[in-house]
């Protein structure tokens, strides 16, 4: 079973997020690779890269959830449930998960969100500004898992390091989308310092991520549909913790072993 080091704690504390290499079992990750190609827009072929270009042809959008297709965003949520994909992430991340909240305080994950899908914007692609932001649902940390390579801009999960400090604040609850007063002037200040880390890699390395840290989801300049499962810890009594303001204490509702880590300043 997977377990951090003090030095990874330390890491994410400081920064907010911790990138793991091969993390995942190859053979589910190659798996959900396939899986994708179960109802693809028509006119993409599984081997052929020039037809993975966005947008996806209007007469080829799905607004359906289950397999939602719009624009640059492919979205296969409908095998989130099956076991496969379960043993793939969660499986492979509880044993972190009770390390950094503790033993069984968060809710079982019985479903990822599915394969995340960002596509190719083409050859000619201009480059896009950046801009970055919180999430609003209540969780503790996340986990973008790649499946596929992602190479350098190739739509990585953008993040910026250490910004969960500043947003901590930055909210009337610990984990409600109840934006202060200061939100929107940091989230610009942030995006426009570039002080940012786009982060990439192969098949099984997976980014945990702090609730409150800024990011993106990247674009992507390369030829290769760049393909994330997605999946959150939410703590059992997050309803009762999101009454509460955030407080002087931002790791307060972690392990022990997490706020014994220090150093992280
Ligand atoms: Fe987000």
């Amino acid at each position: 079973m997977l377990r951090l080091t003090e030095n990874q704690i330390r890491f994410f504390k400081m920064n907010g997020y911790l990138v793991l290499r091969e993390a995942l079992d190859q053979r589910l990750c190659a798996e959900a690779c396939d899986r994708l190609w179960d109802d693809p827009p028509p006119s993409f072929k599984k081997d052929d890269p020039d037809t993975w270009v966005g947008p996806i042809k209007e007469e080829e959008e799905n607004p359906d959830g289950s397999n939602h297709k719009r624009s640059f965003r492919w979205q296969y949520r409908k095998i989130g449930d099956e076991p496969f994909m379960i043993d793939m992430l969660p499986g492979a991340m509880n044993g972190i998960a009770h390390q950094l909240l503790g033993r069984d305080r968060f809710k079982p994950i019985e479903r990822v969100r599915g394969i995340y899908c960002t596509l190719p914007y083409g050859p000619d692609a201009e480059r896009k500004p950046v801009s970055t932001h919180c999430d609003g649902h209540p969780f503790s940390f996340g986990c973008v898992a790649y499946i596929d390579e992602v190479p350098p801009d190739g739509g990585g999960f953008t993040v910026w390091p250490r910004s969960h400090r500043t947003f901590w604040r930055d909210f009337h609850s610990r984990y409600r989308a109840e934006y202060g007063p200061f939100y929107k002037d940091h989230a610009a200040t942030f995006a426009s310092d570039h002080v940012y880390d786009q982060t990439y890699g192969n098949a099984g390395d997976v980014v945990l991520w702090h609730h409150r840290l800024g990011h993106m989801a990247s674009h992507n300049y390369s030829r290769q549909i760049r393909k994330a499962v997605l999946c959150d810890y939410v703590l059992k009594d997050v309803d009762i913790l999101e009454e509460e303001p955030p407080g002087n204490d931002m790791w307060v509702d972690w392990s022990e072993e997490v706020r014994d880590v220090s150093g992280w300043e």
